[in-house]
């Protein structure tokens, strides 16, 4: 059974009960709508600890005025049938006002590493995640946290965070989960009119065959990101809003592909602005 938790005086009450009991905790944010891809976390979370637990908080500091806050799909019902079945015990829900009761008188900020890609689209974005995650490790109290690569430089900036406050907790990468076509899941995606939804699938085919450009030998990055967006300009009416190499999790420019690099690019549609990203390199 998932119980669900409103208020952070309980889940702290529950988190401080299951640390002295000696039992880990797998934990697994999210902003709800979930789908195979908040899945794939809650089963790794589930299956590497004692008792699991993911929140379902839209967090409106991490959007933009003109962003999709009041937009964002919300659909609790759905989301505990699916927590259900992914074995959560815990499933934290409180309101906003019961997460920022008052407007915060210490702040948090991210440096560099959201000067590039999505932060610097989403001017204040990583501010607002890591100040809600920082939260809801303190009031959750986890032993490890799942992430997906989805959201590659999320990822990197939950664990430079992590790092930086000495943070007691493992971070645990998850890869991408995509639909058949190879579309990134992402809760954004019912947005997509149904012509673009077919379009949609291009955007992992282009990093496909920028993958193939890199194992044939091409190494220059302008060359790779050129031939993306020339690729997405011909299959999509999507606007490229972004296509960048970087480093990773570095997340510094490189002129050659050497080393851990990852692609990432960025579409926009009618009502949805889709993201999606590969790893070079892996090490
Ligand atoms: P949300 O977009 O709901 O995503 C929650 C987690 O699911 C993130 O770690 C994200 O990377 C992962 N995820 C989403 N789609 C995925 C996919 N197709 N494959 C693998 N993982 C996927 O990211 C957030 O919420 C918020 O910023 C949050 C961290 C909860 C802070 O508010």
């Amino acid at each position: 059974m998932t119980e669900i938790i409103r208020t952070v005086k309980d889940m702290t009450a529950i988190s401080r009960r299951l640390r002295a009991q000696g039992r880990s905790i797998g934990f697994v944010p999210t902003m709800g709508a979930l789908h195979e891809g908040h899945e794939a976390l809650m089963k790794k979370a589930r299956h590497e600890n004692d008792i699991a637990v993911i929140s379902v908080f839209v967090n409106p500091l991490q959007f933009g005025p003109n962003e999709d806050y009041d937009a964002y799909p919300r659909q609790l019902d759905l989301d505990l049938a699916v927590a259900e079945s992914a074995g959560i015990d815990y499933l934290f829900h409180p309101e906003a006002k019961e997460m920022y009761p008052e407007p915060a008188a210490v702040t948090l900020h991210v440096g560099a590493l959201a000067d590039v890609l999505e932060g610097a689209k989403r001017p204040g974005h990583f501010d607002g995640v890591v100040t809600v995650v920082n939260k809801l490790f303190n009031i959750v109290r986890p032993s490890a946290a799942y992430f997906g690569r989805k959201d590659a430089q999320q990822l990197a900036i939950i664990e430079a965070m992590v790092r930086d406050f000495n943070h007691d907790i493992e971070i645990v990468g998850v890869e991408i989960i995509r639909e058949k076509d190879g579309l990134a899941k992402s809760s954004r995606n019912v947005y997509l009119t149904d012509t673009e939804r077919q379009e949609a699938a291009y955007l992992s085919e282009s990093l496909e065959m920028a993958r193939q450009l890199i194992t044939e030998g091409t190494r220059d990055s302008k060359v790779i990101e050129a031939a993306i967006e020339s690729y997405l300009n011909e299959h999509t009416n999507g606007i490229v809003d972004e296509v960048a190499v970087y480093r990773y999790p570095e997340l510094t420019e490189t002129e050659k592909i050497d080393g851990q690099c990852f692609i990432s690019l960025a579409v926009k549609f009618s009502h949805a602005r889709l993201i999606d990203n590969i790893i070079i390199g892996e090490s």
